[in-house]
């Protein structure tokens, strides 16, 4: 029987379509129960990534978990027969998955298509290929953002970073945060920095990867042959972009993405995850990708041809990133600076400013209501917000401290009451410290609550020490530098890359900054 596509979600329609498209290449359906043993889970924690299970007791006592993930009873369930040949496999089932931002948890749709065993390269490229196939039922105008984790791992070494610190490699990569790749280590960093750095079209970028594996004398596990391969069978576009990683104890090997213009998300993820073949004792590797069809539900279409969109901070700092863009040539209307229209376009048209609050920037941008968005290295800090890290402007420069008043020392009894803006940092700067806290979240005027006796300490941006001085507080760890970061939405460096790449040039230039 025909459904008619009209009865049908968006979603919907394109799980029915992936479904067709996996049988037609060779994929046999695998199915599951919603219901899965805990212990799986349990055991192979460190595959899963962040975020909490939905458990449960059944009527026997045995405790279960709404499934948070596919692949992993796929392969307890592969037969002994996978290491001989390649087996393929496709499913489409819904996953149960912590949504920190709602606060809850979240049944998530993955239409995915998997090969597990004596997985060769052109296998790998054929996936890629199935990847790109499904893409272009989504959009015509999607791309396939590939890296590897090999390669970042590889370079990673011939820094000096032992393996241990990957995470946080890793983690740098996820926001080309370079100021953090270069504390890693005391040795030189600079191979980390640039191929973090490395983003563009192939083939055009092929050139730059290559140089750059031979300069350094890396080994990228023929990432450079694989990537030529696959972008003359891929049926769209395919862009090398090194923030895309995933989950580090996962993917081993290539890891890529499938983004619509218009979806601020990934539509597809995916990789080479051999290290959980290995735990969970098959032979061989794997290699596979799902397809959120939810996040087709609501797509914006195509936006290429609206002006860039900079979320620029209100405030002090505002004042600052409006003469600085137009020091760079796109002007903001004079007339514009004291009104309080919030949306603006620069003289040429080519930028639309919004004027939005500074803790609100890397929202925008993160979602993809703003392309590019200046924001302090605080707010980048304490939100642990998903975008990438542009450039330094060098403007808005201050510390995050820790602060008390004059002659206090904590003598590590009892839990220390801290009053702060910033709860992240707080409470990730005194539990690696290994001190026990009281965390007092508060919006503004932090100084007054070791004066009200609301908290023994502060952690606070501290610009001039004006305000601690006058009210009698004095630093006692200054341990963060700050200053405004341009950034930029991970969706909007993949589609209008070119746009991007000159405006940081143009902002570096008159800054001093390295545009990244
Ligand atoms: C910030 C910060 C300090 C002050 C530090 O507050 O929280 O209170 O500036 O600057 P200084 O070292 O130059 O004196 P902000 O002005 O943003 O206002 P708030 O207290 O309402 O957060």
């Amino acid at each position: 029987m025909m459904i008619s596509d009209s009865l049908l979600s968006k979603g919907e329609a394109l799980a029915l379509k992936l479904g067709g498209l996996f049988d037609s290449a060779g994929y046999s359906r695998y199915r599951m129960n919603r219901f899965e043993d805990y212990d799986l889970y349990a055991a192979n924690r460190e595959f899963l990534g962040q975020g909490q299970v939905i458990t449960f007791t059944d009527v026997s006592g045995r405790l279960l978990a709404m499934k948070p993930d596919v692949t992993l009873s796929v392969i307890k369930d592969l037969g002994d027969s996978a290491g001989n040949g390649v087996c393929h496999v496709r499913y489409d089932e819904n996953v149960f998955r912590e949504d920190r931002d709602a606060g809850s948890f979240r049944e998530i749709r993955q239409v995915g298509a998997e090969l597990f065993g004596e997985i060769t390269e052109n296998d790998v490229i054929s996936l890629i290929r199935l990847a790109g196939e499904s893409m272009r039922l989504i959009s015509d105008k999607s791309v396939l953002a590939i890296s590897s984790l090999y390669l970042i791992r590889s370079a990673a070494r011939t820094a000096g970073i032992p393996d241990a610190f990957f995470g946080s490699v890793i983690r740098a990569f996820d926001r080309h945060d370079v100021a953090s790749l270069g504390a890693l280590s005391e040795k030189d960093t600079t191979p980390l920095i640039v191929l973090s750095g490395i983003s563009g079209s192939m083939p055009d970028v092929l050139g730059q990867l290559s140089e750059f594996v031979s300069a350094y004398g890396l080994d990228d596990g023929g990432f450079c042959r694989l990537l030529s391969k696959a972008s003359e069978v891929s049926p769209v576009g395919i862009k090398v972009d090194f923030s895309v990683v995933g989950n580090e104890k996962f993917y081993s090997g290539v890891v890529f993405r499938g983004m619509a213009e218009g979806i601020p998300v990934p539509c597809l993820r995916g990789g080479e995850y051999g290290l959980l073949m290995k735990k969970l004792g098959k032979r061989g590797s794997a290699v596979g990708f799902a397809v959120y069809t939810d996040t087709v539900e609501r797509t914006d279409g195509f936006c290429g041809e609206k002006p860039l969109s900079v979320a620029i901070p209100k405030g002090r700092l505002g004042e600052k990133v409006r003469e600085i863009f137009t020091r760079a040539g796109y002007d903001c209307p004079a007339d514009e600076k004291n009104s309080r229209k919030l949306v603006f376009d620069s003289a040429d048209g080519r930028l639309r400013f919004s004027m939005v609050k500074p803790s609100d920037v890397a929202v925008y941008v993160e979602r993809g209501a703003a392309d590019i968005g200046v924001v302090g290295k605080d707010v980048l800090l304490e939100h642990d917000s998903d975008v990438l890290e542009l450039l330094d402007l060098g403007i808005g420069r201050c510390s995050v401290a820790v602060a008390a008043p004059a002659g206090f020392s904590d003598d590590g009894a009892g839990r220390l009451r801290v009053a702060t803006k910033f709860p992240r940092i707080a409470k990730y700067y005194y539990a690696s410290r290994g001190r026990d806290i009281d965390c007092v979240t508060l919006n503004g005027s932090i100084e007054l609550a070791p004066l009200l006796g609301l908290s023994d300490v502060i952690v606070d941006i501290v610009e001039t020490g004006t305000t601690l001085k006058e009210n009698g507080l004095e630093i006692v760890d200054r341990f963060t530098d700050i200053s405004a970061r341009l950034i930029c939405g991970k969706a909007s460096r993949l589609f209008r890359g070119e746009e991007i790449r000159e405006l940081c040039e143009g902002l570096a230039a008159v800054t001093g900054g390295g545009a990244g």
